[in-house]
């Protein structure tokens, strides 16, 4: 625990934001999923391969199949894309299956849609380099999505599993804050998200204070 460095993910499928995030530097990855593909009004190939050319990092790219044979033959496309491609693949019986023949030909894998630790372990199981679990669409159903991550965390750690819980559906800076705290290993959240961690009212006004006193100084 507490051996490598919290990684932050860009949650988007606009190529501008991911270009005005990168300039923070601090940016480790991006996060795909079809509605956010479906939102740029553009094809996912065209989409991932520029985002692979501004972040140097894990992108993840969701299979749309749902059958094993569709999504090894549409996570085998999307990896030729380039060696940073995480295939995204549902937590489905299909899908955990889809994920061991990925770790086994050393494609890396994301598993999205988790809202369970037993979903999470047959995640790690099957050898997932990531594991999804959306906290903000948990707490949106009464739930404790934070809880999930801690859980997950837990169960993990039990057994050395390496799969690393990537915090998902992320919708306000207390989460980000919070799935820090119990060592949430990435964090991938949208832009106006990240935006907001930089902001402090008291940073606003302090800043303000010194200009102005430096202004009076140098009249
Ligand atoms: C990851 O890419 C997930 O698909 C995404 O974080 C879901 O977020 P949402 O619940 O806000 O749609």
């Amino acid at each position: 625990e507490g051996e490598a460095p919290m990684q932050f993910f860009l949650d988007t499928g606009i190529v501008d934001e991911i270009r005005q995030a990168a300039k923070w530097g601090f940016i480790d990855g991006v996060t795909t999923n079809p509605s956010l593909i479906a939102k740029s009004g553009r094809k996912q190939e065209d989409v991932i391969r520029e985002i692979c050319e501004i972040i140097d990092g894990p992108i993840s790219a969701e299979v749309i199949a749902t059958d094993y044979d569709g999504m090894i033959a549409e996570g085998r496309e999307l990896a030729k894309i380039h060696d940073n491609v995480v295939i995204k693949l549902p937590l489905t019986e299909d899908g955990i299956a889809a994920t061991k023949w990925f770790s086994d030909n050393k494609i890396k894998t994301n598993v999205t849609l988790c809202f369970s630790p037993n979903q999470a372990l047959l995640a790690a199981k099957n050898g997932a380099t990531y594991i999804s679990p959306f906290i903000g669409r948990l707490d949106d159903i009464g739930h404790d999505g934070m809880a999930l991550i801690q859980e997950i965390k837990e169960i993990y750690l039990n057994y050395g599993y390496t799969t690393e819980v990537l915090g998902a559906s992320i919708r306000h800076a207390t989460h980000v804050r919070d799935a820090a705290l119990v060592g949430c290993d990435v964090a991938t959240m949208p832009i106006n998200v990240m935006k907001s961690l930089f902001k402090h009212p008291l940073t606003d006004k302090g800043l303000a204070a010194f200009l102005a006193d430096h202004q009076k100084a140098n009249a």
